[in-house]
């Protein structure tokens, strides 16, 4: 029989990504795309993909009334738990919403998730709730045991809703299930993030501003499989654990500004800008992925070489996209973070 899944979120980046990705690949599943469109949210990322297989719902995550309709409407069997407030300096910018939706929008989704029995509920949630590594020890790196030691209030607020659903699963043992991945990339992601705000930056004709000395370093994944990641683990998952996902794919600020400047011919002085660092700025996140390797048999398929090509010819290709996003309250946003800094 034909499962229907709830996936929150389903407007954003990773979000879409996935609904693309079940609805390429085929599988025999309903989906209701839930979102509440926010800034970060787009129907443009799913406009092709709405019909019978996909059912787009605009509602908001903290309203219990809205979550609990959906789901009686559509006989929902399975959560995926994308929506959040994403992005870590306009949290620092404010972080209300931040508590709101990714600790109590989380909670509400679970209390519905209770009491109309939902099969299985995955919460996506990220490598950022461990805080940030040492640089001088390559080899220690997040695993699944590691403390969460969140340092800002993006990371703080996700680490939240992650420590409610393993309250959840001990509490009540419902089939819940955790993933935490690294950095994303790849189509549909919104330019204010550091690859798709460079990118778009540059064929604009405008500087790129890099925090700091450049050279915090995250661990970069293909979205598409990040998305297979959260597939899998829905699929074969053990009710209760939380999975590392990550690319094993290591790289300062300043060697992906490196990539990005050579695939799209700029010099680097006359477009790198260095701007005062982020508040609280996570020096290195590094993922242990072992688990999900040896427990469920998931790999990245993607190698960044080719990836970070593909996903700037997408830009290249999708410039209405972003040109759209980059106007309005977009220009506000950016005034505010990066003018006179
Ligand atoms: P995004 O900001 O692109 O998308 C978030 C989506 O959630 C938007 O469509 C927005 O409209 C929706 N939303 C926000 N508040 C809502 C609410 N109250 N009710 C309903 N919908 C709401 O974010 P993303 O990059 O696609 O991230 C998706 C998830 O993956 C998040 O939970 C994030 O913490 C996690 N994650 C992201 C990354 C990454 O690199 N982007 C890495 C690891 C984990
Ligand atoms: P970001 O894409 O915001 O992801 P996160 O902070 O969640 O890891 O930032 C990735 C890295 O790029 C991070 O070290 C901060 C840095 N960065 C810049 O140097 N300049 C920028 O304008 C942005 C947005 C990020």
């Amino acid at each position: 029989m034909t499962k229907t899944l709830l996936v929150t979120g389903a407007a954003g980046f990773i979000g879409s990504n996935f609904v693309r990705m079940l609805v390429k690949r085929r599988e025999s599943v309903k989906i209701i795309a839930f979102d509440k469109l926010t800034y970060a949210g787009n129907m443009a990322n799913l406009a092709d993909l709405l019909g019978d297989q996909v059912v787009f719902v605009k509602g908001d995550i903290c309203d219990p009334a809205a979550v609990t309709k959906a789901i009686e409407d559509y006989r929902v069997d399975e959560i995926v738990h994308f929506a959040a407030e994403s992005h870590v300096d306009r949290s620092i910018l404010g972080s209300g919403p931040f508590v709101q939706t990714n600790v109590v929008g989380t909670q509400v989704l679970l209390d519905a998730a209770r009491a109309k029995d939902i099969t299985k509920f995955l919460y996506v949630s990220t490598d950022e709730v461990y805080g940030t590594l040492p640089e001088d020890q390559p080899d220690v790196k997040f695993t699944e045991e590691t403390p969460l030691q969140p340092n800002s209030p993006y990371s703080a607020s996700k680490a939240g809703g992650d420590v409610l659903v393993r309250s959840y699963f001990h509490t009540f043992n419902m089939p819940l299930l955790t993933t935490r991945c690294s950095n994303n990339y790849g189509p549909y992601h919104f330019p204010e993030k550091l690859i798709p705000l460079f990118v778009t930056n540059l064929m604009e004709g405008k500087q790129v501003p890099l925090y700091g000395d450049g050279k915090n370093v995250r661990d970069w994944l293909y979205v598409e499989d990040h998305c297979d990641a959260i597939w899998t683990v829905l699929q074969r998952g053990a009710f209760g654990e939380a999975y590392n996902v990550g690319g094993n794919n290591e790289m300062t600020n300043r060697q992906i500004t490196e990539t990005i400047l050579k695939a799209m011919d700029k010099p680097w002085d006359q477009f790198v800008k260095y701007v005062q660092d982020r508040p609280g700025h996570d020096r290195r996140y590094a993922i242990d992925a072992t688990k999900i390797k040896e427990h469920l048999g998931w790999e990245p398929k993607f190698r960044f070489d080719s990836a970070i090509k593909t996903t700037i010819q997408w830009y290249r290709d999708n410039e209405k996209w972003w040109r759209d996003i980059k106007s309005g309250d977009y220009l506000k946003y950016y005034d505010t973070q990066y003018a006179g800094r």
